[in-house]
């Protein structure tokens, strides 16, 4: 693996993606500078939540049905991020390759909605997406309008102290589908399979693409993390973008170390 200063760019991964066909699979990284805390960074998510019970479908339950105010906690507290994010430069970076004609697709971990807000398309959102509801039964999907989103969260966090107002305002958030179950948010918690469409279209976008950039994941959590090395086996580079070493850089061709944001516009210039 070849570490590239900035200045390195030009010679070694221009070239590259002037050929076409690149993949990008991005995690929580990306978003950093969009002021969405990664999730196992400093002041992310879960260090102030434990996963075991806020990632995870048995323990929302019975947090919901024991300590119902912990969830409008942590409600309030994902939204008021998510509904503040705007996409950074390294999303626009991303958009412009796509524009150009040498990005295929996004693959993303994230669930903030930050790549389509940044006009892409093509994105496989493989832990779902937190401004769209999900029916438990019959798997119809609506998206979150999110200005009213935007009202139901200030008010239930103006209500946290009253559990009568809170649990009418999680039925408003959740309502129920024209099949009689009620939606939940459409994103994919722990042990929870992914969604087959999205995973079988990110399988083939990296066993055809001729680069992968791997940007802002610490590449802990499959499926995701198996992706490059189904790129690697059929013949693509691997580049990564962190700020920091992953478990996914030993098995990339180069590495660039710093922010996302301040190097996918350098990949993009003069493109
Ligand atoms: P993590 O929080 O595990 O990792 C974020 C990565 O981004 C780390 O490697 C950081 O070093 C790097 N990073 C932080 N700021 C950066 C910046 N400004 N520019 C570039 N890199 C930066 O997030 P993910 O890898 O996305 O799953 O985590 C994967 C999954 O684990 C998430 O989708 C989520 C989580 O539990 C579910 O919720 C199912």
């Amino acid at each position: 693996m070849k570490v590239l200063k900035s200045h390195q760019i030009d010679d070694l991964l221009k070239p590259l993606l002037r050929k076409g066909k690149a993949v990008a699979l991005t995690g929580a990284g990306i978003s950093a500078e969009s002021g969405v805390p990664t999730f196992r960074g400093r002041g992310g998510l879960w260090e102030k939540y434990d996963p075991e019970i806020f990632a995870n479908a048995q323990g929302l339950l019975s947090t919901f049905r024991l300590k119902p105010v912990e969830i409008v906690d942590f409600l309030t507290d994902l939204y008021s991020v998510l509904l503040k994010a705007k996409p950074n430069p390294a999303h626009f970076a991303l958009a412009q390759m796509q524009n150009k004609g040498i990005l295929d697709c996004v693959i993303t971990q994230n669930i903030d909605d930050l790549d389509s807000l940044a006009g892409l398309d093509n994105v496989y959102e493989l832990h779902g997406n937190a401004f769209r509801l999900r029916c438990q039964r019959c798997l119809r999907k609506i998206n979150l309008n999110r200005e009213k989103l935007a009202a139901l969260i200030k008010e239930m966090k103006n209500c946290r102290n009253s559990k009568w107002k809170f649990l009418k305002l999680f039925s408003q958030f959740f309502p129920k589908c024209s099949c009689k179950d009620r939606f939940r948010i459409d994103i994919v918690l722990f042990g929870e399979m992914l969604e087959q469409d999205v995973l079988s279209k990110a399988y083939q976008a990296v066993k055809n693409c001729s680069s992968l950039f791997l940007i802002g994941t610490s590449g802990v959590v499959y499926p995701a993390a198996g992706l490059p090395f189904i790129a690697k086996q059929n013949g693509a580079k691997i580049i990564e973008i962190n700020d920091n070493p992953s478990e996914l850089s030993f098995i990339s061709d180069y590495q660039i170390l710093g922010k996302a944001a301040r190097i996918l516009p350098l990949l993009i210039k003069d493109l």
